[in-house]
């Protein structure tokens, strides 16, 4: 069984694993090769420590725990860092997702739609009606978010070890909405 819950600071050594692991496998081709080959489990660690050690971050952090295997996923949420172009009403609050990934092999068993329903719900709690979630315009998971209703709402270009890499950001305006798999244009 794999249960989502709110991570606590005894997670953070798995998070920071899983966090070095699935950029690896998944930005390979897509971020510098040396920026990937440098990241560390080590590091990441310690910044998933520090980030598990301040309640008003970690009340964002949120891990895929299997019962045999432990973290296998992990994602986390908070207040908007970069609010995109695109949303129309500067009325709403506007939380964000700053991170969601799924080990490859835990991949396509509903982990990442849990993931995101769980900080959809943190963001709503805490007050925040809209949510964006930032990612590489070339990731091939774009069509994860946009099957389940995210709205293409800006895009930027941030710069990876020196290299400048487009970027693009979705938006959900109604986080009680169910998230729903919807049929996509062909
Ligand atoms: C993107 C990611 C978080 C999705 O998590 P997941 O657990 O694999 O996805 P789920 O199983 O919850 O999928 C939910 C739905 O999206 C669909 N889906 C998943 N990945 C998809 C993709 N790449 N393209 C289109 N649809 C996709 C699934 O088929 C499923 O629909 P269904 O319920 O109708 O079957 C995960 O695959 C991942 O970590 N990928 C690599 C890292 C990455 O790029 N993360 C995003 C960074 S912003």
């Amino acid at each position: 069984m794999i249960r989502i819950r709110r991570a606590t600071r005894s997670d953070a050594t798995a998070i920071g694993r899983v966090h070095v692991e699935t950029w690896q496998s998944a930005y390979a081709g897509l971020l510098p090769d040396a920026m990937l080959a440098h990241m560390s489990d080590v590091r990441h660690s310690a910044m998933w420590a520090r980030a598990l050690e301040d309640p008003g971050e970690a009340r964002g952090i949120f891990v895929a725990d299997d019962e045999a295997m432990g973290v296998v996923g992990f994602g986390s949420c908070g207040p908007v860092r970069d609010p995109p172009e695109g949303l129309d009403d500067k009325a709403r609050r506007v939380g964000e997702v700053y991170l969601l990934y799924v080990e490859p092999d835990f991949q396509n068993q509903g982990l990442g739609r849990r993931l995101l329903d769980a900080m959809f719900r943190q963001l709503r709690s805490d007050g925040f009606d809209t949510a964006v979630l930032w990612m590489l315009a070339e990731n091939p998971t774009r069509f994860f978010y946009e099957g389940l209703g995210g709205a293409l709402v800006g895009q930027r270009t941030d710069t990876f070890a020196g290299v400048d890499v487009d970027e693009v950001a979705y938006a959900w305006r109604d986080l009680a909405a169910p998230l729903v798999r919807r049929r996509l244009a062909p």
